[in-house]
């Protein structure tokens, strides 16, 4: 699998392709990254999500990463489990939604100034669509922190993630943003907080561009 040829037709298919509906049925309080890799992820978080501004955390669970120190206007979650979601004490609400069966986001455009997608960006089926339509919703120059580590839950992961590894994972993502052709300042990150003695975490940011004006 190389990122920068064009996906064969088999690359967004997973070993289990019963619902993620009956996937995610049952909550999971758990962390799927540990201590360390999540401090990465609300430290980049405090870099690049402005205090009071409106967040949206796509695949969302009972925690968001967001610096417990850092006020945020309205934080909306969006995931699959309601029980996870509910418990989740960063969200003002939240949505339950497929993305894989739905990528349009119910949201207007320009409605958040920020985005996060942490851990979870290898189980969207149609990624290109996802991350058109969070250009679609973020205001023109709004970030978004999409981070990663080299766990997964294996048989919901899309082929093309088991074909790589961390560098190609990196380029993957980027390809994905590229082709979604709403983003602008794609940059890749490395920011694994102990090589060999923590999960290693990968991050690629980018900002949403400007909408196109129609005549
Ligand atoms: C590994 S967990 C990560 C949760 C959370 N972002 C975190 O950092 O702990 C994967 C998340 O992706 C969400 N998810 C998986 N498949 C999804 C889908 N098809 N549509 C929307 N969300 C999905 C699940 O609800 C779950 O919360």
């Amino acid at each position: 699998m190389d990122p920068n040829q064009p996906f064969p037709p088999h690359a967004f298919r997973r070993q289990d392709e019963t619902s993620d509906a009956e996937f995610y049925h049952h909550p999971r309080f758990v962390t799927h990254i540990d201590d360390a890799a999540i401090a990465a992820v609300t430290q980049l978080y405090r870099e690049f999500f402005l205090p009071n501004s409106a967040l949206l955390d796509l695949m969302s669970s009972w925690v968001s990463h967001l610096p417990p120190e850092v006020p945020y206007r309205r934080v909306v979650g969006l995931g699959m489990n309601a029980a996870e979601l509910r418990a989740n004490p960063r969200l003002e609400s939240y949505v339950v939604q497929d993305l894989n069966q739905q990528p349009a986001l119910p949201f207007a455009d320009g409605e958040f100034d920020g985005a996060a997608l942490c851990v979870s960006i290898d189980y969207l089926t149609q990624p290109v669509a996802v991350l058109r339509e969070v250009a679609r919703v973020l205001r023109p120059g709004a970030p978004l922190v999409i981070t990663f580590s080299n766990r997964c839950f294996p048989s919901k992961a899309i082929a093309a993630w088991h074909a790589l590894d961390d560098r190609g994972h990196l380029a993957l993502v980027q390809r994905f943003l590229e082709d979604a052709g709403s983003w602008q300042r794609i940059t890749l990150l490395d920011r694994s907080p102990a090589p060999g003695r923590s999960d290693p975490l990968y991050a690629v940011v980018a900002q949403a561009g400007a909408k196109a004006i129609l005549p």
